[in-house]
């Protein structure tokens, strides 16, 4: 039913509906070209998840130094119980950039008869794979799936389920990774996508002392390290790139002016490079930023969502106050 995807209806038969809204499809030679012209040069993290790459991060979210993780895991087991209660009975969960199958598993469970999970994902092959796990998982629950781009805005308007409230469900501090104008207009999309009782439910990574998040991204056992270099390693393998992955080294920095912590590839020496027959230099001292991981205040992610419209109704931190999950509504006030 609401099988939007002509010609191959069987491939998503454990799915209640499979939406595809048929995003563009990321360009990533032409990320690539556009960054490495700026100055200073730059990629996009969107990049970073190639299959190596999640592999590298799923190790990352076990490091010691990584407390992003677990540190949300556990303030979503202690609040679990109040969440169901804020949830009521039936609700619809719809998590964008589904991925996170620990999390929303943990989130499923906690929850009073959730009626449905929707999984949402700019990338079909994954998005399928995820949601066939939590309908196999979860017999009872409806799973659907819609294929979209969650930084254009969300169009829930087909959801073929009317039940209780809807719960955006946004972990990980992947709201970090948007400069502050784009984080607005990430929320704003999802508010407009509301209903009045619908509600968000958003992990953000919280302002500490910088030794502490230096040590989060530039681990002892350099698996930061690898994830940031593999980055370089994709354009080589995908892009027939020549980059001297060898002469690069990983930085991670902290920059109190935007409260964020940024990821650096510096160049230990000159190099010239060619990626699909461009040609490129890198002087050395020089330094590619790859990543931008923004950390919030109470009072910033406060004026965040209110920016947008939207009241945040309950904060949630582990005793520490390294991470914090944030329950959103969209303002009454008309
Ligand atoms: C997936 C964006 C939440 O910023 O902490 C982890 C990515 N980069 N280590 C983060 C990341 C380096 C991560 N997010």
């Amino acid at each position: 039913m609401h099988d939007r995807v002509s010609g191959r209806p069987s491939a998503h038969a454990a799915l209640a509906f499979y939406d595809d809204q048929h995003p563009p499809a990321g360009d990533f030679l032409a990320d690539v070209l556009d960054g490495f012209s700026r100055s200073p040069k730059q990629l996009t993290p969107v990049y970073f998840y190639d299959a190596a790459g999640s592999a590298i991060f799923d190790e990352i979210t076990e490091l010691p130094e990584y407390y992003v993780t677990r540190t949300e895991l556990a303030i979503l087991d202690r609040i679990g119980p109040e969440l169901s209660g804020l949830a009521g009975p039936g609700a619809v969960v719809i998590e964008p950039g589904s991925g996170s199958s620990v999390k929303i598993r943990k989130l499923l469970d906690a929850l009073a008869e959730p009626a449905a999970y929707v999984g949402l994902d700019i990338s079909g092959e994954h998005l399928e794979a995820a949601c066939q796990e939590i309908a196999a998982d979860y017999p009872k629950l409806q799973v659907g799936a819609i294929c979209a781009d969650f930084t254009q805005g969300l169009d829930l308007s087909h959801l073929p389920l009317e039940s209780g409230r809807r719960i955006i469900f946004f972990p990980g501090s992947t709201i970090g990774n948007f400069e502050p104008a784009a984080a607005r207009d990430l929320l704003d999309g999802f508010r407009r996508a509301m209903r009045p009782g619908d509600a968000v439910l958003i992990g953000a990574d919280r302002v500490k002392d910088p030794a502490t998040l230096v040590a989060a991204y530039d681990d002892a056992q350099g698996v930061t390290a690898r994830f940031n270099l593999n980055l370089v390693e994709r354009i080589n393998r995908e892009l027939g790139g020549t980059i001297e992955a060898d002469e690069l080294s990983h930085r991670a920095v902290w920059n109190p002016e935007f409260n964020r912590i940024e990821m650096h590839l510096h160049a230990d020496a000159d190099q010239r490079f060619e990626v699909a027959g461009r040609e490129f230099e890198l002087r050395e001292g020089e330094s590619i930023h790859t990543e931008n991981s923004h950390k919030f205040t109470p009072n910033s992610f406060t004026s965040l969502a209110e920016s947008v419209g939207f009241d945040v109704l309950h904060s949630w931190s582990d005793a520490a106050d390294l991470f914090s999950l944030h329950w959103l509504e969209p303002t009454s006030k008309a």
